[in-house]
């Protein structure tokens, strides 16, 4: 969703007063850690407009991944219901199994429904259930790892700094994007890879 993040958000954004300095770079990163072109990514795992930008930024990405550094950052949306509690499981395969972060995240992508629409009527039990289940489907990590990491106050925070960080660089929705650090707005509508093809292309 493009939309823009809730007042009341903001407002909670704002009363924090100091920023959390994140221990290690935010997101996971992919492609060359010496480059002049890094581009960072919001999406949130359950927004369809997500899930519709990535597979023409993961094909151009894939072509050009020799000068291309692509970072994906977390980015739940405060609106969907239960985009922090999926975020929470993606922040902890981020940080514990990062090789199977793209599983996780191309897993939900393709099964938002169920987290948007079946899991309205499931408590936390059973959230916490499905939860588990999908990422041992989607990444082989054991189910009770995640169910630990969701009982566990430490992903929660992490999560949250992750969000202040992309609050912080002026992100409002998801998809969104940095290039070197310079939001582009326009790339959030970018569903083909002949787009990122002109817009890279643009710059020289
Ligand atoms: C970055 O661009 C400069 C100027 O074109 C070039 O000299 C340098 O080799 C590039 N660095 C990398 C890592 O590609
Ligand atoms: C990206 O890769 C494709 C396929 O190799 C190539 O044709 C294109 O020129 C590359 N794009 C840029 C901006 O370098
Ligand atoms: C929560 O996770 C952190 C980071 O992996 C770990 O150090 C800590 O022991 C965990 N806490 C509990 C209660 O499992």
């Amino acid at each position: 969703m493009k939309v823009l993040i809730s007042a009341i958000f903001i407002v909670a954004a704002i009363a924090q007063q100091t920023q959390p300095i994140p221990t290690m770079p935010d997101g996971y990163a992919y492609g060359p850690a010496t480059t002049n072109y890094t581009l960072d990514v919001f999406y949130d795992h359950v927004c369809t407009d997500s899930a519709a930008a990535y597979p023409a930024l993961n094909a151009f990405w894939t072509s050009n991944q020799s000068w291309l550094r692509m970072v994906i950052h977390i980015y739940p949306l405060p609106y969907h219901y239960y985009s922090f509690d999926v975020g929470r499981a993606g922040r902890f395969i981020q940080l514990n199994y990062p090789a199977q972060f793209t599983n996780f995240m191309v897993w939900m992508f393709n099964h938002q429904s169920k987290y948007l629409d079946a899991a309205q009527a499931w408590d936390q039990s059973q959230l916490y259930n499905y939860l588990a289940t999908d990422t041992q489907t989607a990444t082989g990590v054991p189910f009770s790892l995640t169910e630990n990491s969701l009982n566990n106050i430490t992903y929660n925070y992490d999560l949250r700094i992750s969000w202040k960080y992309a609050t912080s660089h002026g992100i409002t929705g998801t998809p969104q994007y940095m290039l070197n650090g310079i939001w582009i707005p326009a790339a959030a509508d970018f569903t083909q890879e002949a787009q990122w093809e002109a817009f890279f292309g643009s710059l020289n």
